[in-house]
């Protein structure tokens, strides 16, 4: 599993056990599978990467007064889903790097990788049986608006997108599984009362985490995220740092040649991708987009504040603001 920055050892119920559990039960329902179908002590495949979703969902279950047994399922339910959503992301992407490995698709083929993709969210549907009554059909109906937004994206690219229509794609693509996480522990804990206040803190979450992941995009160097760098500006994935110099009348002319220069541009010809993403980061858009994914979640205090376990809210709180600080 790789290391998240969030400084899970100083906190009063560390993560560690709960991760490790979480990551031999994906490992023993993956391992059920006959060999000569799909052998997964043998795919080079790492099915956890930060655990992103899986530190959300237990210390805001934590926070919930919530045993951690119901808190790993979920949470293992949702890296399931996550990581069958990344191979058919990587075959979309035509990325060869992830959790810094080679990706399925790279390694054993594109067909391979949409399949064992659609094998391991049968998986997530069938374990999540397990974790409630209702959860099952709530999560494929998260799925449904995760790829509805993955769509979205995928038909606006090379476009300039309105803020608002940006807001929607994060919120469907990246924000809906975190809400589900969220809803499912509230509903777990009998807090139908507190449902608003999770499905939101949920997907702020995932809107937070994604733009940050799209400012790194930018920034970020492979040795750190374990993926490579300007995927999306190459691809014509129009995130908020470009939409935002898109929007500044300084700069929005010479973005716009660049973004055409980009559709024009030949497969492996970096140069395009290199000069947008310049006057992006050379001109504070990055920054500011960081510095809008801080304010989205500082403006999650009043629905953190209503968390009944109050120390274990308080660690929580951190733990979401390490969303818009995080550099790998
Ligand atoms: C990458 O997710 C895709 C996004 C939704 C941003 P993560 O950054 O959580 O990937 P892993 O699970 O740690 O590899
Ligand atoms: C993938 O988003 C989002 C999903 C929810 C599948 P990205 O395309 O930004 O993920 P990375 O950057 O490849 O990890
Ligand atoms: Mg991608
Ligand atoms: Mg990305």
């Amino acid at each position: 599993m790789l290391k998240y920055f969030f400084a899970d050892m100083n906190i009063p119920r560390p993560l560690d056990d709960s991760l490790a559990r979480i990551n031999r039960e994906i490992n023993s329902l993956l391992g059920s599978v006959d060999k000569t179908v799909y052998d997964h002590g043998n795919n080079g495949f790492v099915f956890v990467g930060k655990a992103v979703r899986s530190r959300f969902t237990l210390l805001l279950g934590d926070a919930l007064g919530l045993e951690r047994g119901a808190t790993e399922r979920i949470s293992a339910a949702a890296e399931l889903v996550h990581t069958a959503s990344l191979m058919h992301d990587d075959c979309i992407d035509r990325a060869a790097l992830r959790r810094g490995l080679p990706t399925l698709n790279e390694r054993r083929g594109v067909n391979t990788a949409i399949l064992t993709g659609d094998l391991v969210v049968s998986f997530a549907f069938d374990y999540a049986a397990g974790i409630a009554p209702g959860a099952p059909g709530d999560l494929v109906r998260s799925v449904r608006r995760m790829t509805e937004g993955a769509l979205l994206e995928e038909n606006l690219r090379y476009k300039k997108i309105p803020a608002a229509q940006a807001e929607r794609i994060l919120e469907l693509k990246t924000g809906e599984l975190f809400r589900w996480c969220a809803l499912t522990a509230a509903g777990i804990a009998k807090r139908p009362d507190l449902y608003e206040a999770c499905g939101k803190i949920g997907r702020t979450t995932g809107v937070v985490f994604q733009i940050v992941d799209d400012i790194l995009d930018f920034e970020g160097e492979a040795g750190f995220t374990g993926k490579e760098a300007l995927k999306d500006i190459t691809e014509g994935r129009t995130t908020l740092p470009l939409i935002l110099a898109l929007n500044d009348a300084r700069f929005a002319e010479q973005i716009e040649t660049g973004l055409a220069e980009l559709k024009a541009a030949a497969n492996g010809d970096l140069a395009p991708a290199l000069r947008v993403a310049a006057l992006v980061k050379e001109n504070g858009f990055t920054e500011s987009a960081r510095a809008a994914a801080a304010a989205k979640t500082l403006a999650l205090e009043k629905e953190i504040s209503l968390l009944p376990e109050r120390e274990a809210a308080g660690v929580f709180k951190d733990f979401i603001f390490t969303m818009s600080t995080r550099t790998k």
